[in-house]
């Protein structure tokens, strides 16, 4: 007779995280929602739809070859009644090429993406809810394209002050000044409307949206009151720094004592925290690995916290760190 294989032999032969599980998973639809989560996929939704870019400045990408994007001149503005997602992101790429925006192809493409598929579901029920301020908070925010994508695609929002955006990071990174100065160009709607704050998301830095010194940026007393519309947003915020997010939206959400505030967010980690700062039992690590895990664990806390939470993701030829948590509160 022979013996059955040792169980821990069996993980050579049948690995459980190739990705070819996802492929053969029964529970995944054949033909998924493009914004539904699927880890393998290769959709674009975006003009800048090619697989092959490399980490290349988007100037010198187009500068290198040949693209459909009409070059039209500078300083080209959008009618806010009249622009299209699609035509207002086309001319944004327009203008980052003619101004030589120091910004890569594949950050535009996963800010883009990253924007195109969370839109959506952030944006749910702002027809009614016209009486409220939606204010996005772009964490870890980096060179900050992907928050101010919400203010130029949303013309209407940010032209009647009802959007407006915050970006937060320790630093601003130079390529900052440059890529606004270009949005601004494209969609002047957005003047006004954001603020980039240096600040620790570790620490209780102060929270400027009530008490704004920046004579440019339209403050909207009723942030954080009870009609609040808070859309927070991470990508890549490393290690603990998006659970640090997560905490710092649910409690300031948590604290609004009206029911009425709406809370969104929409996460793309990138690397796992310290696996001994997991919460969630050994044997799941284990199981699925610490970035899996971390993940799982992070449903759990918005769930804990009154959210609905499901995952999305951005095609992984962008990036592998793709996969996006979205949480909802209304
Ligand atoms: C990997 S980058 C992501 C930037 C941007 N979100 C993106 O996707 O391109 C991480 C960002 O987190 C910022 N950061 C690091 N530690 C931070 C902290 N404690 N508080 C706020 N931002 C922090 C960094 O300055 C950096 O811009």
């Amino acid at each position: 007779m022979t013996s059955p294989p040792h169980p821990s032999t069996t993980s050579t032969t049948t690995p459980p995280h190739t990705s070819t599980t996802s492929t053969t998973n029964p529970h995944l639809q054949p033909n998924p929602h493009p914004s539904s989560f699927n880890p393998s996929t290769t959709t674009f939704l975006s003009p800048l739809s090619s697989k092959a870019l490399s980490r290349n400045r988007l100037h010198r990408y187009y500068d290198s070859e040949d693209k459909s994007i009409p070059r039209l001149p500078p300083s080209y503005a959008l009618n806010p009644n009249a622009s299209s997602t699609n035509a207002i992101l086309q001319q944004i790429i327009v203008q980052f090429v003619w101004n030589k925006v120091p910004i890569d192809a594949k950050e535009v493409q996963e800010s883009f993406e990253f924007y195109l598929r969370t839109r959506k579901r952030l944006l749910r029920k702002t027809n009614a809810t016209k009486d409220k301020t939606i204010v996005v908070k772009d964490y870890c925010a980096g060179h900050g394209l992907t928050g101010l994508l919400f203010l130029c695609c949303n013309p209407k929002l940010a032209s009647t002050s009802s959007m407006r955006l915050q970006s937060i990071d320790i630093k601003v990174p130079p390529a900052h000044a440059e890529i606004v100065e270009s949005l601004e160009q494209v969609c002047p709607w957005i003047r006004g409307k954001h603020e980039f704050l240096i600040a620790d998301i570790n620490d209780d830095y102060v929270d400027n949206n009530n008490n704004n010194n920046n004579d440019d940026y339209v403050n909207n007393s009723n942030n954080n009151n009870d009609d609040s519309y808070t859309i927070t947003l991470a990508l890549h915020a490393c290690g603990s720094l998006t659970d640090a997010v997560i905490a710092k939206a649910t409690t300031s959400s948590a604290t609004s004592s009206s029911a009425s505030a709406t809370s969104r967010l929409a996460l793309m980690p990138c690397c796992p925290p310290p696996s001994n700062s997991l919460q969630i039992p050994l044997g799941i690590k284990r199981l699925y690995g610490n970035r899996e895990a971390s993940d799982i664990e992070r449903c759990y806390v918005l769930k804990a916290k009154g959210y609905h939470v499901d995952f999305t993701s951005i095609p992984k030829e962008i990036t592998v760190m793709n996969r996006i948590i979205i949480a909802e509160r209304d």
